[in-house]
């Protein structure tokens, strides 16, 4: 107690000092606590109690630094593409460093794949409908359908669609080949140029989807297409670094075979063809089917046509 100023000013001073350093200390443990509850749930990540190796600390680095490098360059140009439309960042995504490391990177599961929108549609245009035997027709709403026959067209002749129309002549009567190419690459995407337009609601976005499903579904079910489909397809997600695929098929019948013997010779002939791929080395991709079809996939007991 000090002389001669008022009695119980000091003690006052010394309470007010002891209330605001308890205050004080508090605040810092729960900054502390703050940041230990922070770091336990960032710990339960993916690979959140992983440590970085001298290499994969060097890796992050340089793959930090170019991300940041993108976002600098989009707060410049206004073309952010996480904050864009898909089809208009599409071509910006492909063009980033980051997406093609991302690409090479390691994947882990590539789940409820379907079967009919596997792979790259350019492979459907550049290499399926330049198959010999490859018949289309014109329907009234401007789409088309596919259907491979040979020796004679295939028939019946489809309702509500043009006459068949044998592919292979019809291009040798286009003057530009390319331009036709492109439209038919129109016809099997939803890729247009202002989506928020083009698809005004769901319902509409929805009908094109079930169209180009059916129109690929023409192209695909032909025994010979369907097994380098389902090949490319997975060579697809293999160049893609995925590790396992959860495909999604109707496995219905595919013209002419029925579907068991065509999925013993596919399996074989996967196997030949790249060892990488091979579902029973356990290296590679490995591929589950699920299918609510009635025919018989791999790994289920096949039974052999006659
Ligand atoms: C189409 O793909 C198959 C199987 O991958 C290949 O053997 C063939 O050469 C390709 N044809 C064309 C025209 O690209
Ligand atoms: C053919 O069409 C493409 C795409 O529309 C175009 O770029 C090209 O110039 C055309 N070629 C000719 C010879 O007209
Ligand atoms: C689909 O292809 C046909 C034939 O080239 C074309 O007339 C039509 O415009 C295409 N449809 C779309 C949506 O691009």
């Amino acid at each position: 107690m000090s002389a001669g100023g008022p009695p119980g000013r000091p003690a006052l001073l010394s309470l007010l000092l002891a209330a605001a350093m308890a205050f004080f200390c508090s605040a810092m443990s729960k900054d502390e606590a703050r940041n230990r509850l922070l770091m336990r749930e960032k710990m339960t990540r993916v690979g959140g109690r992983l440590v970085l190796g001298k290499q994969e600390e060097l890796a992050n680095a340089r793959l930090m630094a170019l991300k940041k490098a993108e976002m600098a360059q989009a707060m410049k140009t206004q073309k952010f593409p996480p904050s864009m439309h898909f089809f208009q960042a599409k071509n910006l995504i492909e063009k980033s460093e980051v997406f093609s490391i991302l690409k090479r990177m390691p994947k882990g599961a590539a789940l409820h794949v379907h079967d009919f929108s596997i792979l790259s549609v350019d492979w459907l245009v550049k290499n399926v409908t330049y198959r010999p035997h490859c018949h289309f027709c014109f329907t009234p709403k401007g789409t088309l359908q596919f259907k491979f026959a040979h020796p004679t067209p295939p028939t019946p002749t489809p309702a509500e669609c043009s006459e068949w129309i044998l592919l292979e002549k019809y291009r040798r009567g286009l003057q530009n080949i390319t331009e036709f190419d492109n439209s038919l690459l129109k016809n099997f995407t939803l890729m247009t140029e202002n989506p928020e337009v083009t698809y005004a609601n769901q319902n509409i976005v929805w009908s094109k989807f079930g169209t180009i499903f059916f129109m690929i579904a023409g192209l695909v079910h032909y025994a010979p297409v369907f097994r380098d489909y389902i090949f490319q397809g997975l060579e697809e997600f293999y160049q893609d670094n995925v590790f396992y695929l959860e495909l999604r098929a109707l496995l219905l019948p595919v013209s002419p075979l029925s579907c068991p013997l065509l999925w013993l010779d596919f399996q074989i002939s996967l196997c030949r063809s790249s060892q990488a791929l091979c579902p029973s080395t356990g290296t590679g991709l490995n591929a589950g089917f699920i299918s609510k079809g009635t025919c018989a996939f791999p790994g289920a007991t096949v039974s052999k046509d006659p």
